[in-house]
Order: C-alpha cells, then structure tokens, then sequence
C-alpha cells in the first residue's frame, strides 16, 4: 500500500445509519480515512498505519450477547481511538466502565455542557459556537447543541479517563491519553460545530492532512499501475454519467488512448440529442470512443414489458449482446487482446454494511451490469471505488472534464424506459423526451440546476380530459421530480417556489405535444424511491 492510505483513518462500523457520514467528514477535512466491519481481524488493521481509529455508533446494546464487538483494549494499542455513540458505549464496557440502558433516551436535539473549551485552539471556540451558559453547573459551563440518538448510556466512565462533558443526565464526553469518546454524533450536520469534535480527535492523534484532489489522484493512478501491467489493454464501458466518463479519462490520461477503448452505446433510452452530444464531448475529451447505436435492438427487446424489472433485466441482457459485439469488432480491428473491463464504481457500492436485520431485500436491481465480466473473462477495474460522488466529480475537475460532465445530474443505466410507466414505445418516447428536454432547459435557464441533484419528468399511462383552444383533449398525466440528496441513498423533494412551479407547467403544457396535466411529485426517500420505478 501506498503512503497516503497508511496514514488514513480507520472508522470500524458498528451498524449505524450515519457511519458513512464519519467517513465524508473526514475526506473533506482533508484526512483519508476508510470503513471497515467492526469484526475486521486486528491483524489485519495493524498492517496499516492507520493515524487513528473510529469505533462508529450502532443500534445495538453492548451488555447483550452476540452484540456487535472488537477487544477496545487490542485496538487502543494499535492508534488512537475514539468512540462515537454505540463506540463510546464499547469503549467503557470494555475498559471497565457500565453501560446501562437510559431512563431517559436522548433522541434529537441535546445540549451537551463541557467543562473546559477543548476547541480553543481552533479557530471557533466554544464560545463562539454557542452561548448557552448554564445555570446547570459552573463546572460545565460551554454549551454546544448536538443531536443524540441512544436508549443506552454510560452511567461509569472507565478510571483513569477524564468527564469532559455532560447532558443534565449522562456522560456525554470522556478521554484519557489515547481515547476520546462522545455520545452524541460529530457527523451529522444537525450538530452544531461537529467537524470541531471531529478535528479534536484528529489532532489527538497527531494526523498530518493526506487527502486533496491532486494526491488522491496521484494515489489511484498509483493504484491502476500496479494492478494494470503494461502491456494490458482496458475497456470503459461508457454511459455518458460523471462516474464513468471521469473514469475513462483518468485511464486515457495515464495508459494512453490506444491502450484504453471506450464504447458508448446508444440504446434509444437517452435524453434528447443525448447520444450526439455526448459522443462529441467524449471525442473532444480524447477519448478513443467507439459509439454504437443500438436503439431499435432496445426499443424490440422492451415491446410488451409493463414490470420495470422485467425491463431491467432486457436492458441489462441486451447490453451484454452489444457490449460483446462491440469488443469483437475492437479486438479485430486493432488485433488487440483486452484484459480489463473499466466500471465507475463508488464506495458507498462498496462499503461492507452492518445489517442487523438480516440481508437486506432487492428494492430495484440497480447499478453495474453484473455477469459481464465473466462472460468476456475480463478482469475488474474499478479506479475510483474508493470515492464518494463528489470526490469523483473534485477528480474530473483536476482531470479538465468539463462542467457538461461533472455537473450532469445523475441518469439511471435503463434510462428512461423507467420514466416511461407501462410499455415503452417510440412515441410515447418521445412525449417525454420533449418534456424532460423543456424541464430541465427551464432548470438551466433559471440555474436551478446545479441545485438540485436529480430532475426528470415521468409519463404515466394515465389519461385525463383538458381543454385547449376550444377543444377537448385526452391525453397523458405528466409527472415531474426534482429531489436534493448527497448521495441518492434518501432524498428531498426540491421546494420550487409556487411562480417557478407555475412557469414549468406552463412550459410543458404548451410546448410538449401528448400531456394536458403536469403534477409534481412531494415525495421523499423514503417512503418513496427516487425514480418512479
Ligand atoms: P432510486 O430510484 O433507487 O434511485 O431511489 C437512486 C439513484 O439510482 C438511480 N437508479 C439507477 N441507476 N440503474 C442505474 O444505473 C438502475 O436501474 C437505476 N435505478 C435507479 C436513480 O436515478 C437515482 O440516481
């Protein structure tokens, strides 16, 4: 391993809902830090240099049989550790302390009152932070407001650890030499001044800053070369999204083109002009890209299919046909072998989460397109599996992609056959084709779009009575979501304002020809999925 992730920080996940979060803090602060299962071997972790450890938080009780472990007294030796929630929980069972569960859960918004002001050599103190000063206790006298969430406390801190804060009824903070440990979670954003808790920690363990774009870069590319010999040729399968096109220019850059070959493949399931425009900017990047149009191979692969998953699996089966097609074609052309096939794989794809349910079940089957590689006996490459959306969008900016790219809203692989409710046919296609382009050129025009992290429209097989002109019309009901999320794992529904709401009805109504009603779907994630179907 290379330098950079030695010295990166280690957050052992306990199962909580917000782990990932601990991760993104830390990346952005400019430290790299990694998740692993709380069960990873401690062989296995002291093989890394990690600077510091994080126990996260987790829905379990530590004093119940087959709760969620790993030996705090083992770890302690190998780094710096802190405990966050559940972690901190571990941490005093383990070291001698008592864990109870609470009379009084703390759920929400919490005042934690500290005694000193531990962030004081930082730029904002606790002063400055809040000023809630408490009648409570003049020897807890710096609020910050956190947000809490756990049924067990701490009601004995471990000896020889020092109580650095409290809520009106637990411990909230503790320390000694080589631990800190908090109840509440630094992560989340509700907490006020989080990153300060977390920096706390980081200077603790003595971090030096190891994660910017320009040595993340280097990093991976590192990474690429010792897994990719020189004479290996790559594939990159393209989908005109910001994960894989950042993919394939980050591997153009460093094999050189005629080592990496790009296929687009166009399966009649884009956007408006999408496929052209898109196949330009990749030859305008210096991509060696082969674009295949498949549209009518897709379009009779979907005749009859209602179920969107039915749809998937064509979409998914169909792709494979034309993938091998196209490597064939390659292969022949340029008498090369290829070795690898390229995917833009994230790592929230590939973080090993903590279910305390069981396996989780299939909501929609999603993402990459599995049986490929076997089939064409490739080996995987996924360069960027260690990033999160944003990291890969910081990356194609240090690569020069250009905003057209990096700022594309996320497309789903099926495209809009599941925008498309009920069978999929050309003109129905095109209905919303022409509605998605006028939404989202509306987005632009109001530079809307660079808020919001999704919008499309749907066109749903429902048909209602308007009146246009003097005439009685019967046509389809469209809908349009916009939603904001970090990272599409849940999401919110954008609030347009109610002018903004009325001009993009407008819009559709009177531009896209087979709609007479729009309506806005005020869904989040969950209940509700992103896409429709
Ligand atoms: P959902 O609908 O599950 O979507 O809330 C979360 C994100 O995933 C995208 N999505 C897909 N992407 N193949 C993909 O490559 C799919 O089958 C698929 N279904 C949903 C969706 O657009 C959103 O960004």
């Amino acid at each position: 391993m290379t330098k950079v992730l030695d010295n990166g920080f280690l957050i052992l996940d306990f199962g909580s809902q917000v782990t990932q979060l601990i991760a993104r803090r830390l990346r952005e602060m400019g430290f790299y830090s990694e998740i692993k299962h709380f069960s990873t071997p401690i062989e296995q972790i002291q093989q890394k240099k990690y600077a510091g450890i994080i126990l996260s938080g987790g829905p379990s009780s530590v004093y119940e049989a087959g709760a969620p472990y790993s030996s705090v007294k083992e770890l302690q030796k190998v780094a710096p550790l802190m405990g966050i929630c559940y972690g901190m929980q571990l941490i005093c069972h383990d070291l001698g302390g008592k864990v109870e569960s609470a009379k009084n859960r703390e759920y929400g918004y919490k005042t934690v009152l500290w005694k000193k002001d531990i962030f004081s050599s930082s730029t904002s103190s606790l002063q400055t932070i809040s000023n809630v000063l408490t009648p409570l206790s003049k020897d807890f006298p710096f609020g910050q407001n956190v947000w809490m969430s756990h049924g067990d406390v701490v009601t004995e801190i471990p000896s020889g650890f020092e109580l650095l804060a409290i809520t009106e009824d637990h411990p909230a903070a503790i320390e000694n030499e080589r631990v800190f440990a908090v109840q509440f979670h630094p992560e989340v954003v509700h907490t006020e001044a989080g990153e300060k808790v977390l920096e706390y920690f980081v200077k603790k363990c003595g971090a030096k800053k190891n994660w910017e774009t320009k040595n993340m870069l280097e990093e991976l590319n590192q990474q690429v070369l010792q897994q990719v010999r020189s004479s290996d040729h790559v594939l990159c399968g393209l989908s005109g999204g910001v994960d894989s096109s950042v993919v394939a220019v980050m591997l153009t850059r460093l094999l050189g083109k005629d080592r990496v070959h790009c296929v687009f493949v166009n399966n009649g399931l884009l956007r408006k002009n999408e496929y052209v425009e898109v196949l330009k900017s990749y030859e305008n990047l210096g991509l060696n890209v082969l674009g295949v149009d498949a549209s009518d191979k897709f379009l009779q692969g979907l005749k009859t299919l209602i179920d969107p998953e039915l749809k998937r699996k064509a979409i998914g089966r169909i792709f494979i046909e034309v993938f091998e097609e196209a490597v064939a074609s390659i292969k022949s052309q340029t008498h090369t072998e290829i070795q690898w096939l390229a995917q833009g794989t994230l790592y929230p794809d590939v973080i090993e989460s903590v279910s305390t349910t069981g396996s989780s079940v299939t909501i929609k089957s999603h993402h990459n397109v599995g049986g490929l590689p076997e089939r064409l006996n490739f080996k995987l490459l996924e360069p960027v599996r260690l990033l999160f959306k944003d990291e890969v969008r910081n990356l194609g900016r240090e690569l020069g992609a250009p905003d057209a790219i990096i700022k594309r809203h996320p497309f789903p692989g099926p495209g809009l056959s599941i925008r498309v409710i009920g069978e999929v046919t050309e003109s129905r296609l095109k209905v919303l084709r022409e509605a998605d382009y006028e939404f989202i050129s509306y987005l632009k025009e109001k530079n809307l779009y660079d808020q919001i992290w999704q919008a499309f429209c749907v066109l749903t097989p429902i048909q209602t009575v308007g009146v246009m002109g003097d005439g009685r019309t019967y046509e389809y009901v469209l809908a349009v979501r916009a939603v904001t999320a970090k990272d599409g794992m849940t999401a919110d529904w954008y609030e347009f304002k109610a002018s903004e709401l009325k001009e993009i009805s407008t819009r559709l109504t009177n531009r896209v020809k087979g709609i007479s009603r729009v309506v806005y779907d005020i869904t989040s994630k969950p209940p509700a999925t992103i896409e429709w179907e």
